[in-house]
């Protein structure tokens, strides 16, 4: 196959940050994609209603002229979140979800939840009226290693809390682990899980063995090559449970590269040709656009796009900037390290 038209995609997990990073990552992906589901965790974190519309109207007005993108907003869930304001914010379409993080897992997660019991009130609202709560699926248990921190969160906390509150859609986000992909097989139709681009091309040799590579890192991070095979194989199943969500989360270079660098890879700007490579490796281009543009807006009852794209393949491989120059700093588009023949056409 030398071209291929999908339905626009949407992406189901996305860190567009503010201000000055948002002006420049926002174009990366409104260039290929209609609508994302925007990560709440800004600081301080987008929590409320009122905080949810105004992170909305600074995207919007972020937005280049010509350029079409719909955020699908999100809030940040803490203990002391109010499930009227939760209710009021989804009645009126503002918010398509909720997004639990154990505190402390991930970047600007400390006001996330410590104390399960302190959110069942807002998680059986959100049950009864069918708004999906997205997980960043890690202990935080220091004992726990940090390999193993998704597939214990799995048996300690999400399973007690989706036993406990019965008709709570979930998705688990950024699916890294073969028990992560067989725990949303087996869930029935109220759970879901994203999986990351750059999940389907690295491991944790890529990030670690013959020096470390900063801009590899993200969390959860990479694991074993088993478990890499195991996310391709549920991604290109045609499972409609699965979908992309690329977590595409941009830190400028200084803090990447740094003792102690950020959580996250930088995909917006070459996902799409990234996820033609990988579903042709697969033999499975024919199923791209469930994964892209059809599973995910099912699971979010919305919509497909009415739109299109087109990607072809290419006599040489593809090219995209090495960094996108933002006013926080440069930022590294996340580099496969092999050659792409995919592009998206303009
Ligand atoms: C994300 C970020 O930088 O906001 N980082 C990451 O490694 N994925 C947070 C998150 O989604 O965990
Ligand atoms: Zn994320």
């Amino acid at each position: 196959m030398t071209s291929i038209t999908l339905r626009r995609p949407d992406d189901m997990h996305l860190h567009l940050r503010d201000g000055a990073m948002l002006e420049a990552v926002l174009p990366e992906s409104a260039r290929h994609f209609a609508r994302a589901i925007v990560m709440p965790n800004l600081v301080p974190p987008v929590v409320t209603a009122a905080q949810a519309a105004a992170y909305r109207d600074r995207i919007l007005a972020a937005l280049p002229e010509g350029m079409a993108f719909e955020p699908l907003m999100t809030l940040y869930l803490t203990e002391t979140t109010d499930p009227e304001d939760v209710a009021a914010a989804a009645a009126g379409g503002l918010v398509r979800a909720v997004k639990l993080y154990p505190a402390g897992a991930t970047t600007n997660s400390q006001s996330g939840v410590r104390d399960f019991d302190r959110v069942c009130g807002v998680l059986e609202r959100m049950a009864a009226i069918g708004l999906p709560l997205c997980v960043h699926g890690e202990v935080t248990d220091p004992a726990v290693d940090i390999f193993d921190r998704e597939a214990v969160f799995i048996d300690r906390v999400l399973d007690p809390v989706r036993r406990a509150t019965p008709g709570l859609r979930v998705v688990l986000e950024h699916v890294t682990t073969a028990e992560g992909v067989a725990y949303v097989q087996e869930g029935g139709d109220t759970l879901a899980g994203t999986i990351t681009t750059h999940h389907l091309i690295l491991n944790r040799n890529h990030i670690l063995a013959g020096g470390i590579r900063p801009h590899d890192y993200c969390l959860p991070v990479a694991k074993r090559e088993t478990h890499r095979l195991a996310l391709r194989a549920a991604a290109v199943s045609g499972d409609p449970r699965f979908f992309l969500g690329t977590d595409s989360a941009p830190h400028p270079d200084p803090l990447k590269e740094h003792a102690c660098g950020c959580a996250g890879c930088f995909t917006a700007t070459n996902t799409m040709a990234l996820l033609a490579h990988v579903f042709e490796e697969e033999g499975a281009l024919g199923r791209l656009e469930g994964f892209t543009s059809l599973n995910g807006a099912a699971f979010y009852r919305l919509a497909p796009n009415e739109g299109r794209i087109a990607l072809e393949r290419t006599g040489e491989p593809a090219r995209w900037p090495e960094k996108i120059t933002t006013g926080a700093g440069p930022v590294t588009v996340f580099n496969p390290g092999f050659p792409v023949y995919w592009q998206v056409k303009d």
